[in-house]
């Protein structure tokens, strides 16, 4: 359960607590274009842990499950942690927007540190955070111990990095720039089920969720580009010449057959949860 890394699924590479660098837009455009599995996952969540009470979200980034969560838990206090307050500030001001605020609440935690004392949790959400912790067996052991007895511990990840180009473009361009960013580790998960059941837990199940994409083609063109543009900088060295220079063309092309407008767009994105009970 070593195999982790500090590389977030939608392609972010960060340090500290900065996130002036694009990463809560591009965790928005997330939800908005790759956001069914929210309503899925929270679905099934109910379904586990119906009368939870108190639920906590681990590496909740600019809010989409803390909101998610509170949308489909009525009775719910949601508490979302992250290391980041301007991650935080921004869950906040969403939920204020949504009439959600009095029954959500931010706690600034270094994860890496320890689990902030949350009393009583009956579920415990974690999408796409648990990979990049220093040390995620000893977070799971944690989040073990601060569960109630029944309680749920739901972890999400992506399956891979969110696609967007036709596998023909530039013969396999995207593919072969996913496969550099994979070998720097990003979006590195493995299987969580033996870490959850090493950490205590009993009935893991796992489900996948397809991702259906958006209804709104000008939200997946803008993900798209936010997308790309951010792994740009992060390719220069790993990937050929060639095919930093093709990217460099899609992004600049801004006409009206540009493959970064639909329907040339194909965005992929599916997820995986595993669910894990404390007995
Ligand atoms: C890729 S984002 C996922 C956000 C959100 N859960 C989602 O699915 O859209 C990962 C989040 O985990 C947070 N994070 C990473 N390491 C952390 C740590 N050690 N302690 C607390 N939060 C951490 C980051 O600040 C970021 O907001």
């Amino acid at each position: 359960m070593t195999d982790h890394n500090h590389h977030h699924p939608a392609g972010g590479h960060e340090h500290g607590n900065h996130h002036g660098d694009g990463l809560a837009e591009l965790l928005d455009l997330d939800a908005q274009v790759l956001g069914s599995y929210l309503d899925a996952a929270t679905t099934w969540a109910a379904e586990l842990a119906p009368a939870a009470a108190t639920i906590v979200d681990l590496g909740a980034g600019s809010g989409a499950g803390t909101l998610a969560l509170a949308h489909r838990f009525p009775e719910a206090a949601v508490v979302s942690v992250d290391k980041s307050p301007d991650m935080l500030g921004r869950t906040l001001e969403a939920a204020r927007r949504q009439g959600l605020s009095g029954r959500v609440r931010t706690v600034e935690a270094d994860l890496d540190a320890s689990l902030p004392p949350i009393a009583g949790a009956d579920l415990v959400w974690a999408s796409s955070s648990l990979h990049e912790l220093a040390d995620p067996d000893h977070a799971m052991r944690e989040v073990f111990a601060a569960l109630r007895p029944g309680g749920v511990l739901l972890v999400i990840e992506m399956d891979g990095l969110p696609r967007f180009l036709p596998d023909h473009l530039h013969a396999g361009l995207e593919s072969r720039l996913h496969a550099a960013l994979a070998r720097q580790g990003w979006n590195s998960h493995p299987d969580w089920r033996p870490g959850l059941e090493l950490a205590g837990f009993a009935a893991v199940e796992q489900r996948a969720f397809p991702a259906t994409g958006s209804p709104t083609p000008e939200a997946e063109s803008r993900y798209a580009r936010a997308f790309l543009g951010r792994i740009g900088p992060a390719l220069a060295g790993i990937a050929s010449a060639e095919d930093l220079y093709a990217l460099n063309r899609l992004l600049d092309d801004d006409g009206p057959d540009s493959p970064l407008r639909s329907p040339e767009l194909e965005v992929r994105g599916s997820r995986t949860a595993w669910a894990a009970r404390k007995a």
